[in-house]
């Protein structure tokens, strides 16, 4: 395959390599992701994260596995091992269903490999539609909160709502961002921040628990978030706490905004409660670990309820800025995402 680089993927000599996200900032460790076992060790660890970047790395790992060699069988095997690496963004099974499409071929290495790569240039051409399309939507002067990490790093191309908010920031209207830290695995505190640093645009660090009194103070004008499934109601699952600040945006009277490609949309899941949570080990919230190395704060064999995300009701939700466009609470409720 040919060579491709994205912020966080690389293939080059026919191997899969992965920037180490629970290392960055402080460390850019570029890891081996070329067997089944490594990339879901790496997905499982959040290494390589973000509901489209999950859906690519598969995808390209597979159409090197074909290419290297591995039989029909082999590669049917592992599509299904890599589809179950992390159960609630949709973009992963979507992308793995137009993979196994290319391995029904008769000529599937080269449909796999074509496949991997065309994936990998959408991404990016939806990441730009999204941007023009919510830039529209940002008034001059905002203030804009954002949680988890939707930039670069989570995609192949510039990002969802990190996407919107640079494009609006070069068009002169996104005077300070606000990042939340993003607990229990800190993608805010450690991919957002360091991101929005090196795009050059203005950020401030806030714990997950000052959202409340920072948007009571009139500091937030608007709240941008990613998605990791969109169900047929317009319910969004994305990462736990996005749900408080959608309750935070409805009783402050700011609009709350979610961006994603057409990769996240799961029109045969009818409403929020039918998408799958991640649950994770206790350890990512008894304490921390990271380039720093391993903390741990609460009582040994502490009890822990530990969801990776968290589901927000469509009637919270100001409008879902996908590739194809704004859609409004309106449209939704007419069935915009119900299966065609
Ligand atoms: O657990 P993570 O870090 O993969 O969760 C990521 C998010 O929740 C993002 O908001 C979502 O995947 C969109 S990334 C463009």
């Amino acid at each position: 395959m040919q060579t491709l680089h994205t912020t966080s993927l690389q293939v080059r000599d026919n191997q899969l390599w992965i920037l180490d996200q629970q290392a960055l900032p402080q460390q850019k460790n570029w890891l081996d992701a070329s067997s089944v076992e490594a990339l879901v060790s790496h997905i499982h660890a959040l290494r390589v994260r973000g509901a489209p970047l999950i859906g690519l790395s598969a995808s390209l790992l597979l159409a090197l596995l074909a290419e290297n060699g591995l039989p029909k069988n082999q590669l049917t095997q592992a599509l299904e091992i890599l589809r179950a690496a992390r159960p609630t963004a949709v973009n992963l099974m979507n992308n793995l269903d137009r993979m196994k499409q290319a391995l029904l071929q008769e000529n599937f290495v080269d449909a796999l490999s074509a496949e991997a790569l065309r994936l990998v240039e959408e991404d990016k051409a939806l990441c730009d539609s999204i941007a023009q399309a919510g830039s529209e939507r940002v008034a001059p002067g905002s203030r804009i909160l954002t949680h988890c990490n939707t930039g670069g790093l989570a995609t192949a191309g510039v990002g969802t709502a990190i996407g919107v908010i640079a494009l609006a920031f070069q068009q002169g209207k996104v005077e300070q961002v606000w990042v939340d830290e993003t607990r229990p695995l800190l993608q805010g505190g450690r991919l957002t921040a360091w991101e929005l640093t090196e795009l050059g645009i203005p950020n401030r660090l806030i714990c997950d628990s000052m959202a409340a009194a920072l948007i009571a103070q009139k500091q937030v004008d608007a709240i941008w978030v990613g998605a990791d499934r969109i169900a047929a109601n317009g319910d969004v699952a994305n990462k736990i706490g996005t749900y408080s600040l959608a309750v935070l945006a409805r009783y402050h009277h700011i609009p709350f905004y979610v961006a994603a490609p057409h990769t996240t949309l799961d029109p045969h899941c009818p409403n929020g409660s039918a998408i799958p949570i991640e649950q994770r080990a206790a350890s990512e919230v008894t304490g921390v670990s990271g380039s720093f190395g391993q903390l741990q704060w609460a009582p040994e064999n502490a009890q822990v309820w530990n969801p990776a995300f968290d589901v927000t009701p469509a009637e919270l939700i100001s409008g879902w800025v996908l590739d194809s466009g704004v859609v409004t609470p309106e449209e939704v409720a007419a069935g915009y995402f119900q299966p065609r």
